[in-house]
């Protein structure tokens, strides 16, 4: 593992251990809006994922036919994609299914590098006309791997929909440039087509390297 590998792999230990702050705009946003369905990029260890199902499952009416789809590589993760993703170790598919079950909603889980599993997922979504109503982006941190999730994810996006991107970088050190969503969402923010809010809670990190900075942004479609 190079030098800057294992410093960004040290952040995101620390990351791991606090709760970040900026979460609460996600359950927010899920609370003002509650969706049918969540789909989340980046299961990991699933906390979150049960976090965001209770907060919008608590306010449907309708838990039974209430989905969330998450995606991850599970036991496919491994030391190379660790790096090129600067990405964390997820749990196994079967724990996250163990952990999520109780929640007593329609859990499906992809796995599998999302660069394939979800263009054939909006394609069949595509298919039946089902869009998406609420993603969270946090899978792989590489741009092509986050440009890819977008292609997939903006090709099922209607008008109520809600897309919010985890590791928007206020601040980067460095040697973590080229890392995470800011590229592309400095892209969409000039793109007519969207509405791109960076939202306000953000979680700040000092490090020996330099001040990370990290916020969510939310993408609609343009009225
Ligand atoms: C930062 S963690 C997700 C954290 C989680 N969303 C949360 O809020 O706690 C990133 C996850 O993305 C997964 N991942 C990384 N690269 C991936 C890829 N190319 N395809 C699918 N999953 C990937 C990792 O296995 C890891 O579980």
């Amino acid at each position: 593992m190079d030098a800057q590998v294992q410093k960004f792999v040290a952040v995101m230990r620390i990351i791991k251990d606090r709760r970040p702050r900026r979460y609460s705009q996600i359950y927010q946003c899920l609370r003002a809006t509650s969706p049918q369905s969540i789909l989340e990029v980046g299961v990991f260890d699933g906390e979150n994922a049960s976090q965001m199902i209770r907060s919008a499952a608590s306010l449907t009416e309708d838990n039974d036919n209430f989905a969330y789809h998450g995606f991850d590589l599970f036991e496919d993760m491994d030391a190379t994609i660790f790096e090129k993703e600067f990405s964390k170790y997820p749990l196994s598919q079967e724990e996250i299914f163990n952990k999520l079950a109780p929640l007593d909603v329609k859990i499906s889980l992809f796995r599998g590098d999302t660069k394939v599993t979800l263009p054939s997922y909006a394609k069949e979504a595509l298919g039946k006309r089902n869009h998406i109503k609420f993603a969270f982006i946090d899978g792989g941190h590489s741009e092509e791997t986050i440009l890819s999730d977008w292609i997939s994810i903006s090709s099922i996006m209607n008008e109520k929909s809600q897309v919010i991107f985890d590791d928007y970088y206020l601040q980067t050190p460095e040697n973590l440039k080229g890392v995470g969503c800011n590229r592309l969402i400095d892209r969409l923010s000039t793109d007519p087509r969207y509405a791109v809010e960076i939202l306000p809670i953000s979680d700040r990190f000092q490090k020996e390297m330099g001040m990370l900075e990290i916020a969510l942004v939310r993408v609609r479609l343009a009225r």
